[in-house]
């Protein structure tokens, strides 16, 4: 893997290249943690608060909370003064704030995450949500409105429960006791838990690959250990049940009561940047489960929000935060990156390659092989002479391709004034940099060397970065969107590299250069180092499918080791420990100070690192999202990036990470794409066929066409790795081309369902019981998935497989017609049903009462697919209805311009369209097929016009209206009897 090599390549390296040269002035922190905390601090005799002083007002209740009895001091100082807010900020979202009085701790401010203008009128008695509390011990609980005897959706009177053991951590760690659940609120531990009922159905708290899927694991059935994340931005690559790359400590909870067969899902956001650990178990004997934060640091910053449905719960969320950018239309072609193209002439092989396979290619990406000498904002002279890119670029965008280099989150520095770089020196002027406490500079190492890291919170750091794309892209490098990489923050020394680091030791990263590894099931022995095997639908290797235990990454440490850390330094509030908070997160690293900055670090305002780590990759994003608009003025501004926070979606889409080429980590892909959804990060998908390892040509077969059906669409391919671009096997290339035409056809209900998301928050991407929320066989499902509501994906997971099991949600109350030959399923009902699925193939059906928006010609690239003629297809349900919209645009102005929505409607015997808006629609709707019509029409009508030449497929009940050239600025009524 790659951290592996990194790590152990500086580790190997701190005694020769790194190691001598930092000769710190100041020392960073030592390992989190006091090589002893872990559960067990001395929070069971922690007092808990009393509430008095209660006020009420418009908009819900102020209080105070006073320390009940003796500080327990369990991980810092208990803090005895507290205030609680809670406000009913609309019918749906309530907000409770539990804060010190002082207001001395973190909170996060509203330049970062912008909170909603406080609401205008007063929901306290009809909001679906209801605040009640006990004074003393104080506790407080969330009911729902209509439902005051059912069980609260979030209850803290868990103050008797008995102390719980988590079997063991879900990475294998040594087993713990939770063994307090008052609430504590100390200036370095925060604990506060709550009652959920038993075995309830958890989503969300991540980002995370569970080894549980996407529903998380609660503790509550045999097997099952329970859950703790970590929440502390990491660059860790794609580990199992660790904190990794973002940080999003929401969660979606979905609750059936299986005596009456219905449900209801609810939400719950602490948002918080503090690093904290999440648990989810169930204690022994009990009826109930229970989630616990233990945070350390900031306030009790929580929303609830009432759902009652898992779409509602999301849409609610983004209303908060904010919902997702506009995407262009372009975002959604196929994206080509791999760590690994040389040169400018290599990179135009590919773009040349792609079109000579007839792959259709949107977007071409370089990865930090552009850079010279892996700074940002460059471009090697030599192997990427500006020039030559200038061309390169503007040759794409000819044919109407688009191109995207990397932007990695830190910045080289430059030991003396002949090596002129002036991303640094201005930054140096402009004074943009993370500082060490002392307020010198704070210094890294990534791949140029030693690197800073640009401060968002001082003044003139955008405007600094701002100018440098405008720079880069006057220099050649012409982007049309940017990828953020790196931005955890990831540096590889261990601490800081230190202010006395003698920076004329410049010595940029040496890559690896050959790759081990391959996909479960793929011997090498017998097949040799090229990946190529007979993919002809039978199974070509036998192995046990899809355990990939190198996926596993590194246990996570109970209880910490002292690492020798160097910090001394200090932080805002007295007496708190930067350096080593006293409660010990489980992070992936075991440490908060590790491949990361150090915690004492400094941002301007004096915001120590510790508070506002995980936020750097969501400030980064903004940052650039505003440059960008700048360079590329009234366009959407295109991004992706790894480390995300709650609101990042407002500016950016992500990518799942540096995966392995493996079918356990294809299916994890899985999982990622739902979770932001509900992470208000739709435009989101893996690195498909696998980044670490080699990919051969059944995964690459496979994947390449499950991706086709994910909102983001790139292949990309490690340092090193076998070469996996679609057209180097032919079975890959034909599965791409045919994967990608029926993406491209498909392309207006995606763009619709981005709109919704843009608009409303509405989830793109859906997990199978949103749809159908009381069909608890649905509630695990995460090899399958819809888009929108309407399409249901179910791609091969396994190698060597020729079928595939699918459910078929609706309990035989839905027909699902197969997209591809439009026939309908004869499906089991609740049960799997077990289709065909030979190599090349993917199975994807549409939901009966559906009406899609689709461009009748695919094409080679987004732009001259939207220039061809539209087709709807309609799927009847059994009444012999229909309804879908479509909303169309010109696909990339920003702010988006004139549009225009289409409204579908079909009764039995009749198609109606409704057209509405500015936006003038070129392209005609050329065909209409409406499946589900039982019988073949003795007559058919268009605006009233008898059709002569339609066509009627029995086996399929399938009627096409072809050649119809109807304009979709205008409405329509099809008729047949
Ligand atoms: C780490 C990223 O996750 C990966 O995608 C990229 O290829 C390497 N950095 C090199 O830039």
């Amino acid at each position: 893997m790659l951290l592996t090599s990194v790590v152990s390549v500086l580790l190997a390296a701190s005694s020769t290249a790194w190691g001598n040269t930092a000769t710190p002035s100041f020392d960073t922190a030592s390992a989190n943690g006091n090589g002893t905390s872990t559960f067990s601090g001395n929070v069971t005799n922690c007092p808990g608060y009393t509430l008095q002083n209660l006020s009420h007002n418009e908009h819900g209740i102020t209080a105070s909370l006073s320390l009940a009895g003796d500080a327990c001091n369990a991980f810092g100082k208990d803090i005895a003064n507290l205030t609680i807010e809670v406000v009913y900020e609309t019918e749906s979202r309530l907000h409770v704030h539990i804060y010190d009085t002082a207001k001395n701790q973190f909170t996060i401010p509203d330049t970062v995450v912008a909170r909603p203008a406080p609401p205008t009128q007063s929901h306290t008695t009809t909001s679906d949500l209801e605040f009640s509390y006990d004074a003393s011990p104080f506790a407080f609980w969330i009911t729902r409105r209509s439902q005051p005897d059912a069980m609260p959706l979030f209850d803290t009177r868990t103050r008797s429960l008995p102390a719980t053991p988590i079997a063991s951590t879900p990475a294998g760690g040594s087993s713990v006791n939770l063994d307090g659940f008052e609430l504590v609120f100390e200036d370095q531990y925060l604990q506060i838990a709550s009652a959920l009922p038993k075995g309830t159905n958890v989503y969300g708290l991540g980002e995370v690959i569970a080894s549980s899927g996407f529903r998380r694991d609660i503790g509550a059935d045999p097997g099952e250990n329970g859950t703790l994340h970590a929440f502390w931005a990491s660059d860790m690559g794609d580990p199992v049940d660790q904190s990794m790359y973002g940080s999003h400590p929401i969660y979606m909870e979905h609750r059936y009561d299986e005596s009456t067969g219905t449900s209801s899902t609810n939400g719950v956001l602490l948002l918080s940047s503090n690093a904290m650990d999440v648990v989810l178990t169930t204690p022994p004997d009990s009826n109930v489960s229970l989630i616990e934060y233990r945070v350390i640091g900031g306030t009790l910053d929580f929303y609830f929000f009432a759902g009652p449905t898992a779409g509602s719960v999301i849409e609610q969320y983004g209303a908060l935060i904010g919902y997702p950018l506009w995407q262009p239309a372009w975002g959604f072609g196929f994206h080509l990156c791999r760590w690994g193209y040389h040169n400018i002439s290599e990179t135009r092989e590919v773009v040349k390659a792609m079109r000579a396979a007839d792959i259709p290619l949107e977007t071409q990406w370089n990865d930090i092989d552009l850079f010279q000498v892996f700074r940002d904002f460059t471009s090697d002279p030599v192997s990427f002479p500006g020039d030559e890119m200038r061309e390169f670029i503007a040759e794409l965008a000819s044919n109407h391709q688009h191109y995207i280099p990397i932007v990695d989150a830190a910045v080289a520095v430059t030991a003396n004034s002949t090596d002129v770089y002036d991303t640094y020196t201005s930054g140096v002027e402009q004074d943009v940099w993370i500082k060490n406490p002392d307020g010198s500079m704070y210094i890294g190492q990534v791949w140029p060397g030693y690197t800073g890291f640009p401060d968002w919170f001082a003044p003139n750091t955008e405007a600094w970065w701002t100018q440098a794309f405008q720079n880069w892209s006057d220099s050649g490098i012409t982007f049309d969107g940017i990828w953020l990489d790196m931005n955890e923050l990831s540096t590889f020394c261990f601490y800081s590299c230190g202010t006395g680091a003698n920076l004329s030791d410049i010595q940029p990263y040496v890559g690896a250069t050959s790759v081990e590894g391959w996909p479960e099931c793929y011997n090498d022995t017998l097949s040799g180092k090229s990946g190529n095997m007979t993919v002809n639908g039978t199974s070509t290797n036998s192995c046990a499918s899809g355990s990939d235990s190198s996926s596993i990454g590194p246990q996570k440490r109970m209880s910490i080791v002292n690492r020798n850390g160097r910090g001394v330094g200090a932080g805002d509030e007295p007496g708190v420990d930067l350096n080593s908070p006293p409660y010990a997160v489980h992070n992936s690293y075991g440490g908060l100070n590790l491949h990361t900055i150090a915690t004492n670090a400094t941002h301007a305002g004096g915001y120590a690192e510790l508070d506002v780590h995980s936020m750097w990759g969501l400030m980064e994003e903004k940052a650039t999202h505003h440059a960008v608009q700048t360079v590329l003025p009234g366009k959407r501004p295109f991004l992706i990036s790894r480390s995300t926070f709650p609101s990042s979606g407002k500016w950016t889409g992500h990518w799942l990470g540096d995966n392995n080429s493996t079918w356990q980590n294809m299916y994890y892909s899985i999982q990622g794409i739902l979770q932001f959804q509900l992470y208000q990060i739709p435009m989101v998908g893996p690195d498909t066929c696998g980044f670490n390892r080699n990919a051969d040509e059944e995964l690459c077969n496979r994947w390449m066409m499950m991706s086709a059906f994910v909102p983001f669409y790139r292949n990309h391919n490690t340092y090193g790795a076998l070469s996996q671009e679609p057209y180097r096997w032919d079975s890959v290339a034909n599965a791409s081309r045919i994967a990608i035409a029926a993406r491209y056809s498909m392309l207006p209900y995606w763009y619709t369902l981005f709109a919704n998301s843009s608009t409303a928050g509405t989830p793109p991407v859906r997990a199978l019981w949103y749809e159908f929320p009381n069909e608890p066989e649905l509630f695990a499902v995460d090899k399958q998935w819809l888009i929108g509501s309407d399409i249901l994906v179910t791609p091969v997971l396994e190698p060597g497989a020729t079928t595939v099991d699918a459910i078929f949600p609706g309990r035989g109350n839905v027909t699902w017609r197969d997209w591809w030959t439009h026939a309908a399923v004869n499906a089991t009902s609740g049960g799997t049903t077990t289709l065909p699925a030979p190599i090349s193939t993917i199975n994807a059906h549409i939901r009966d009462g559906s009406a899609l928006l689709l461009h009748q010609e695919p094409a080679y690239t987004i732009y001259e697919t939207r220039l061809g003629p539209y087709a709807l297809l309609v799927s009847l349900s059994a009444a012999g209805g229909a309804f879908g919209t479509a909303y169309v645009d010109d696909g990339e102005s920003y702010p988006p311009g004139d549009s225009r929505t289409l409204t579908f409607v079909a009764n039995p015997g009749q198609f109606r369209i409704q057209s509405e808006g500015a936006y003038d629609v070129a392209q005609k709707l050329e065909t209409i097929t409406v499946l589900g019509v039982a019988q073949k029409p003795s007559g058919v009508s268009v605006q009233g016009r008898a059709v002569g030449n339609f066509t009627y497929l029995p086996a399929t009940e399938e009627l096409v209206l072809s050649n119809l050239g109807l304009d979709l600025n205008e409405g329509a009524t099809v008729n047949w009897h």
